[in-house]
């Protein structure tokens, strides 16, 4: 931190090496100390985090992303480890425990480096060079993987799943993940758009009766004013965004109503005005109608219900802004923004409108849809709120490496196998280097060994002689070789079914470099006003 106050200069301000090596020591300090918050979450044996939010909200995750989201720093370096982990997650959606560990890691050799006189600028090169080097250490140790191979897209949604608190529902989501992300994509498709899959949660049941759901799932029930349809075949379906209620005034007004027939006719007239709203949407074939929610007023009134229940229309309200887009696309009905343009044209159609009474209160189910193929729904089930957040942000961890593998199809061991290999190929790459660099490439070598450390720590394993044996195991050449947590000692990983695509670890190693070299190239903080 700069000081105030100096005593007087000659010539110009020099600033003293001690206090930029103390800012340096400090960086590093704060950026650990994050790091270290989330280490005992890592692999499938690493523990979760309760949070609690000062409104009394809980949360218990395992994911590193939320953890570090939800965790209050101060610290302007330890925001930049939560902000690498989130960069992680949209880079990767995987992975973004591991990331934070790696540069908690690689503070920790560059800050022995610093400490042995070596300059930063030299330690921040080789840790480029390094992190360009492991890329390809990856690339050469990854098996290609065909997106018609389902079987294996499922090892590699399992194994992000197995490290969540819903571990034990893995077999189920996996599969259902897959099978979510095959029918929105195809064998040629670069990259998916994750809002294509819409994950819907809803309490009661358990995690066992999530589904795929090729159509819609709102977690609202139908309209049950004046005894509407619960129930629609052969829908046509009007998605609307004006309000089927009385238009107010643009300013405060008041209006004073003195005479009974003024007020008579006041009530005849807005009857009317719905009334003639509601007689357009009936004429233009429409048999459902989705309301869009209004901050401006009601978006619709019991009037307006109770004539819409009258004619036959089934109505969903309270339909989210945000989830516009997709009906649209899913049922091919255009979003309406005036009473005026409401035309036969516009409607969705499908072949089943339904409400059903789940666990705890109904959904409305849309199925028959002609954008199936385009989009897809996974209705998430759990008995308690916690659970069931979880296991949405587990699915979102589990499309994400799928797609990951979509924009990168290739695969890795996991189990700490990659990292040691890089370690392992990186020790001896190190040895054509020279002087310095050779020095710090060796050290960021030996940092990339936490990964294996610590998921045999969390464990619960002997972590120094599972590493070493690890390590013996890849210098002779056995590059699967992993952590099993499992049996406990070290075996050829993929045959238990571990693996992560490639894109996780590549962007985890590359992201934890640069997050490295920028703290490393800080030497003061100066704070404004
Ligand atoms: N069955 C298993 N045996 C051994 N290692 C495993 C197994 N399943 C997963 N792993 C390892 O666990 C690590 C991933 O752990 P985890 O999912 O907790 O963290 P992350 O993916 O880095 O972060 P997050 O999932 O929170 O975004 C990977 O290194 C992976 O290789
Ligand atoms: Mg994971």
């Amino acid at each position: 931190m700069s000081t105030a106050g100096q005593a007087k200069f000659t010539g110009p301000k020099q600033k003293d090496s001690s206090q930029e090596k103390s800012v340096r020591e400090s960086n590093i300090v704060a950026a650990k100390a994050v790091a270290d918050a989330v280490r005992t979450s890592l692999g499938p044996r690493g523990m979760d985090k309760m949070i609690c939010s000062p409104q009394g909200e809980v949360v218990i995750t395992n994911d590193g992303a939320t953890i570090l989201k939800q965790m209050e720093v101060s610290h302007p370096t330890a925001k930049m480890l939560v902000d690498l982990s989130a960069s992680q997650d949209v880079e990767a959606g995987d992975g973004t425990t591991t990331v934070t560990v790696i540069a908690g890691s690689l503070l920790n050799a560059a800050e022995q480096l610093l400490r042995k006189g070596i300059h930063p600028t030299v330690i921040s090169d080789s840790f480029l060079l390094a992190s360009k080097k492991s890329e390809e250490i990856l690339k050469s140790m990854s098996v290609p993987v065909d997106l018609s191979d389902r079987e294996q897209l499922i090892k590699a949604a399992s194994t992000s799943l197995n490290s969540k608190v819903i571990s034990n529902n893995a077999s189920l989501l996996a599969p259902l993940a897959v099978d979510a992300m095959l029918s929105i994509c195809d064998a040629n498709s670069t990259n998916v758009d994750l809002r294509d899959i819409a994950v819907v949660k809803k309490l009661g049941g358990t995690i066992d009766d999530t589904e795929l759901v090729k159509g819609l799932v709102f977690t609202q029930k139908a309209s049950h004013a004046g005894s509407g349809p619960t129930k629609v075949a052969n829908a046509k379906i009007g998605l609307i965004q004006f309000c089927l209620s009385a238009p107010k005034t643009d300013v405060e007004q008041n209006i004073v109503v003195s005479d009974y027939s003024q007020m008579d006719r006041i009530l005849k007239e807005e009857r009317k005005y719905i009334l003639d709203m509601c007689k357009k949407i009936q004429k233009s074939g429409c048999n459902v109608l989705l309301v869009q929610k209004s901050i401006l007023r009601d978006a619709v009134n019991e009037l307006s219900l109770h004539f819409l229940a009258k004619m036959k229309i089934l109505v969903v309200k309270d339909i989210d802004r945000e989830d516009i887009e997709f009906i649209s696309k899913t049922c091919g009905a255009m979003p309406i923004a005036n009473i005026d343009t409401f035309h036969a044209e516009k409607l969705g159609k499908a072949d089943m409108v339904a409400e059903q009474t789940t666990g705890e209160g109904k959904i409305v189910r849309v199925s028959g849809v002609p954008g199936a193929g385009k989009t897809v729904t996974l209705l998430c089930k759990a008995s308690n709120k916690l659970v069931l957040d979880e296991s949405e942000r587990s699915l979102h961890d589990a499309l994400c490496v799928l797609r990951c593998l979509v924009k990168k199809r290739f695969l890795t061991p996991g189990g700490g196998a990659p990292e040691m290999q890089c370690s392992y190929q990186l020790s001896k790459w190190a040895n054509s280097l020279e002087g310095q660099h050779q020095y710090c490439v060796r050290a960021f070598a030996e940092a990339m060994e936490v990964v294996p450390y610590t998921l045999a720590e969390n464990a619960g394993l002997d972590a120094i002689q599972v590493v070493t044996e690890l390590r013996n195991r890849h210098a002779g050449g056995d590059t699967a070789a992993g952590i099993n947590v499992r049996k406990g000692r070290v075996t050829n990983i993929l045959e238990e079914n571990v693996v992560v695509p490639l894109l996780v670890h590549t962007s985890a190693i590359s992201l934890a470099t640069e997050c490295v070299r920028l703290i490393l190239k800080i030497d003061d903080i100066v704070v404004t006003r």
